[in-house]
């Protein structure tokens, strides 16, 4: 059995990169490992705990500050959190990555990684059209930037990798780091 130290696994990257799809793939592997965990993700954060806060950098500082804030409350208790946000700018990151460490949770960046004319090609929720129409202002990777991780702890390339490869690969890490058993339940998913 693994031991069950927490973690914050924070997945960094653009609007449609795959954030959200590769988290809910990790609980439902993590979860059949017998991990306890909890997923933080940006778009459901912006309707409660980050409700009213917009895309300037001020703004999305205090998104990701909160996001990191209950990160490190949940890690430093036993949980395995996975938090999914764009989290564009390296300062704020590295900033959680010593809190949460601070509190003696391992912190594990993971960079999202997939070309901008994949994902406007791709275009899932019709946003990149717009952005590059001009109609959504400082829109991440279009008009507003996107800070990519120097020393990410993995690396996915989402248009490239399956789910389940970049899933695999992050939970690689997680196993190499001891907090997850690297005895698979038959019922794993991914
Ligand atoms: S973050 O920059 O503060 O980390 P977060 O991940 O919470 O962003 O929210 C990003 C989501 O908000 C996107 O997936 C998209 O659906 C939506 N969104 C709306 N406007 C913007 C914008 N200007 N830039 C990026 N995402 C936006």
């Amino acid at each position: 059995m693994a031991k069950q130290n927490g973690f914050t696994l924070w997945l960094t990257g653009l609007s449609g990169a795959g954030k959200t799809t590769l988290a809910l793939a990790l609980v439902t592997e993590l979860e059949a490992r017998g991990r306890k965990v909890e997923v933080l993700d940006g778009d459901e954060i912006r309707t409660n705990l980050s409700q009213g806060l917009g895309f300037s950098k001020a703004d999305r500082d205090t998104n990701i500050r909160r996001i990191g804030y209950v990160s490190r409350l949940l890690s430093r208790n036993g949980v395995g959190v996975l938090t999914a946000a764009i989290s564009p700018y390296r300062e704020v990151r590295e900033e959680v990555r010593k809190a949460v460490e601070a509190d003696g949770a391992d912190f594990i960046e993971v960079f999202v990684k997939c070309p901008i004319e994949v994902l406007a090609e791709r275009d899932v929720k019709g946003l990149y059209k717009k952005a590059l129409a001009g109609e959504i202002k400082e829109f991440t990777g279009v008009s507003d930037p996107y800070e990519q991780p120097l020393n990410a702890d993995v690396t996915v390339e989402t248009d490239r990798e399956s789910i389940s490869e970049s899933a695999f690969k992050i939970i690689a890490e997680l196993e190499k780091r001891g907090l997850v058993s690297s005895k698979r339940a038959e019922t794993a998913a991914v």
